[in-house]
């Protein structure tokens, strides 16, 4: 199949590239490079000893999606374009509400138009909000707290309203956690530009030396070390999934919601100290409640009490 993937250049995105050239799909990618850059895909190119087409485009610009479908004939989309950050979102949700709503709107008219009707789209567990009990399961009522979550709320509101209106589309919605790691060959993996927003790039930033130290906030939860528990998916396994949702979409109609995640939380504090690495001395943590540098820690974490 020729699938297109937006969002393609950035962190899930290339690595799902890479799983559907080494599947044997053809690929193209459309990315407006707000957060990415077109080096990734020369990576991807490299290690699937094939290349994937590139469009730079930004979704808001309908025209130039347009002529991306009158380009290429496409058989399914996987959209992982959008804005991400939930503290910018809170910052800038005008720009959040734009980017995300109206750049997917575009996509899904002109995917329309042209006869396009399976995709698989990257949402977030943070539509399950804070309201419900963990662990999540997807006939709960979804509810965001921040801009962020509400676009993708939003957007899984739309394809839901469209799963039921046209039996023609084929629409899964992919929620899930934290993706971290990066391909074994270390070729592609995440990169931000400007500060991150996730705690593997600072790690990343701490071991290689653009940072001084790494920031735990949060050493007083109620857990066995007192820093708040992650669901970490592994971002290769993420990409086999959303390459797996789009098999699983080509035989059912209507909108299906699903959940990625190993199911197993991990504690901050030994994802950001694994063994006797040199910049884990140079941790702190914070106190979530008086939002102050409370307990310096150095050395590793002692062994985890928790299942691992
Ligand atoms: N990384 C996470 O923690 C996480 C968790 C859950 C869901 N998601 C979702 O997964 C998707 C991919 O996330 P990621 O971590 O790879 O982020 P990323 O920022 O690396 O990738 C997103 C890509 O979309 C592009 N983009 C943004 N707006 C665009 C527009 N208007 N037109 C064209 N391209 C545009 C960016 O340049 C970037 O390459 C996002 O939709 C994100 O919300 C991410």
């Amino acid at each position: 199949m020729r699938i297109l993937v937006t969002g393609g250049t950035g962190y899930i995105g290339s690595h799902t590239v890479l799983s559907l050239l080494e599947t044997g799909h053809e690929v193209v990618v459309l990315d407006n490079l707000v957060n990415s850059s077109e080096e990734s895909l020369r990576r991807v190119g490299e290690l699937a000893g094939k290349t994937a087409a590139f469009h730079k485009v930004d979704l808001v610009d309908e025209a130039a999606v347009e002529a991306v479908f009158d380009q290429h004939s496409i058989d399914a989309v996987i959209h992982f374009a959008g804005l991400k950050a939930v503290g910018e979102s809170v910052q800038e949700p005008l720009n959040y509400y734009y980017n995300n709503i109206v750049g997917t709107l575009n996509l899904l008219r002109a995917m329309d138009k042209h006869g396009v009707r399976s995709i698989v789209f990257s949402s977030s567990a943070t539509v399950y909000g804070e309201h419900n009990p963990i662990p999540y399961i997807e006939k709960m009522e979804i509810g965001a707290n921040n801009p962020y979550g509400r676009t993708k709320e939003q957007i899984e509101d739309i394809l839901t309203d469209l799963g039921a209106a046209d039996e023609r589309w084929h629409i899964a919605l992919l929620r899930y956690f934290n993706p971290v790691g990066a391909h074994p060959s270390g070729r592609i993996g995440e990169d931000p530009q400007g500060i991150p927003n996730n705690l593997v790039p600072y790690i990343a930033q701490v071991a290689v030396g653009r940072r001084e130290k790494l920031m735990v906030f949060g050493g007083d939860y109620d857990t066995p070390d007192g820093t708040c528990l992650r669901d970490y998916i592994h971002v290769v396994d993420l990409a086999g999934g959303h390459v797996a949702a789009l098999g699983y979409v080509a035989e059912r109609p209507a909108c299906t919601a699903g959940t990625l995640a190993p199911g197993k939380a991990r504690p901050y504090w030994r994802c950001s100290t694994p063994s006797n690495r040199p910049w884990a001395t140079r941790c702190r943590t914070r106190s979530r409640a008086a939002g102050r540098e409370t307990c310096p820690r150095s050395g590793p974490t002692p062994p985890p009490p928790w299942p691992t």
